[in-house]
């Protein structure tokens, strides 16, 4: 069974509620707080007691309610790029690096899974560096045109990093089943070994 340190426990924990927060984030603006959707609502209700706005007016309303939502994106999108920062120091330790070591003698499903975790890491990675960069976009001097394609480029993204939790949640949930008992409280508790 592997062991892990309380620095990489603690790492790993709030970096999966930093990841469902900003999924989470998504969800709200892709869902309840579309801005397509709540516009429509408000040109209707207000029809409904004979007030005419525009389609822009309404629009500009539905995003002045979604923003503070959004803000959490951007609040948990900084903890995001202290957390790829934290990564890269636990890489230094015997905890961060443990997945990562004498790959020769690994099994195939071994390796599958260490592959997974870099593309992972690449993927949080790029995703710091382009929501920081669609941020910032004024300071950093970046025209119109190639903000939309960060911005396709950081959606695009999105779609590995959801696919990732899904089949990793999956994942030890089936090794935890099947001949690797513990490997989930290994990722919770004290050990008496832990490096
Ligand atoms: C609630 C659900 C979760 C559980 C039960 C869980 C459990 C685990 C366990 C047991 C390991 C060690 C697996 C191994 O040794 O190969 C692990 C590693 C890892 N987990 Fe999770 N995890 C969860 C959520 C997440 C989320 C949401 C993320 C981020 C999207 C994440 C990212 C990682 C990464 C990157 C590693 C590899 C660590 C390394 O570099 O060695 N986990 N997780
Ligand atoms: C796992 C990490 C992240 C995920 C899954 C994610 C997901 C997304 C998605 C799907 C969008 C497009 C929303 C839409 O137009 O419907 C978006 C936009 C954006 N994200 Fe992220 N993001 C992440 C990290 C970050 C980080 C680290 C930052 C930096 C602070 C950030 C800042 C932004 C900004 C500024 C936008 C553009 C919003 C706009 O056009 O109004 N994101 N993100």
């Amino acid at each position: 069974m592997k062991h892990w340190s309380l620095n990489f426990r603690l790492w790993h924990w709030i970096n999966a509620i930093v990841i469902f927060g900003l999924l989470g984030t998504v969800f709200l603006r892709k869902t309840f707080l579309s801005y397509r959707t709540n516009s429509e609502i408000i040109m209707d209700k207000l029809s409904d007691i004979n007030i005419t706005i525009a389609k822009d007016q309404a629009i500009s309303i539905a995003r002045a309610v979604r923003s503070p939502m959004w803000d959490w994106h951007i609040w948990l999108g900084y903890a995001l790029a202290a957390l790829v920062v934290w990564r890269i120091v636990l890489f230094f330790t015997d905890s961060g690096k443990q997945n990562y070591q004498n790959c020769s003698e690994k099994t195939t499903h071994d390796k599958i899974v260490s592959a997974l975790y870099v593309i992972f890491y690449a993927l949080m990675f790029l995703m710091a560096g382009t929501g920081l960069a669609l941020h910032f976009h004024d300071f950093l001097h970046i025209g119109e045109d190639l903000g939309h394609s960060i911005k396709e480029f950081h959606e695009l993204l999105y779609n590995g990093i959801l696919y990732f939790v899904i089949i990793h949640i999956a994942g030890v949930i089936i090794a935890e089943n099947k001949g690797d008992k513990g490997i989930i409280s290994s990722m919770v508790g004290k050990s008496e070994t832990n490096i």
